[in-house]
């Protein structure tokens, strides 16, 4: 399954996404281009180190969000892309954006949803004074981070935890969080009923398959 991953800052998550599909961890998956609505992303220097298209679509340049939207499409088009990760992607998509990928486009928060969705969530729980935060990995809707939810980790908050610090450590989860459920849905193991997100079991492997792989 062809991937663009869309980010806007640093790409660590990016990172951890290409790192993971060089040593073979997310097939079927594969990412075919990356895309930044900043020309000055550092996620882009990223992509380019592991030899991959990047495109950049400035939403500055656009009147509204329906033209900076076909313009990313008219840019991923060439790159067969049929699924998207956002991995620190910070503009909300519309209707002509997500029902090009129906159940397709995931995206990386760092909170526990539906605890504090939106901008700087670290800060957020921090603020409220949550002793338990975390990452979400979930599909996107036309709502703000209120797609269903397709896996969690908890990340504990300290109590000499800033916004930086707890955000560092909620990062080093989603990195291994992302590429597992990029892997998961190209391999086609996530199934949605309703809300909930059930996670299939792997194909069977039969036996006689396992001893021919066993011989030298
Ligand atoms: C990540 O923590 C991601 O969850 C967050 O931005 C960071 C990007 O880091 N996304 C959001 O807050 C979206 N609401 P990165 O550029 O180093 O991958």
């Amino acid at each position: 399954m062809r991937f663009a991953v869309l980010v806007s800052g640093h790409g660590s998550n990016l990172f951890a996404l290409l790192e993971a599909e060089a040593r073979g961890a997310l097939a079927p998956a594969e990412i075919a281009v990356v895309l930044s609505n900043r020309p000055d992303a550092p996620a882009l220097d990223r992509a380019q180190k592991f030899a991959k298209p990047t495109v950049i679509v400035d939403h500055r340049d656009y009147a509204g969000r329906d033209d900076f939207e076909a313009a990313m499409l008219a840019a991923l088009d060439p790159y067969r892309v049929e699924a998207v990760v956002l991995a620190g992607f910070m503009r909300i998509l519309e209707t002509r954006f997500v029902s090009a990928f129906p159940n397709r486009i995931i995206n990386t928060h760092p909170a526990l949803l539906p605890s504090f969705p939106g901008l700087d969530a670290p800060a957020q729980a921090i603020e409220y004074g949550v002793k338990q935060s975390g990452c979400s990995v979930h599909f996107v809707d036309l709502g703000v981070d209120t797609g269903p939810i397709i896996a969690q980790v908890a990340v504990p908050v300290l109590d000499d935890d800033d916004a930086g610090s707890l955000h560092e450590r909620i990062k080093a989860r989603e990195h291994e969080l992302l590429p597992e459920v990029v892997q998961l849905l190209a391999a086609g193991r996530l199934q949605c009923v309703g809300r909930r997100v059930c996670h299939l079991p792997a194909p069977h492997v039969p036996a006689h398959n396992a001893n021919e792989n066993a011989k030298p």
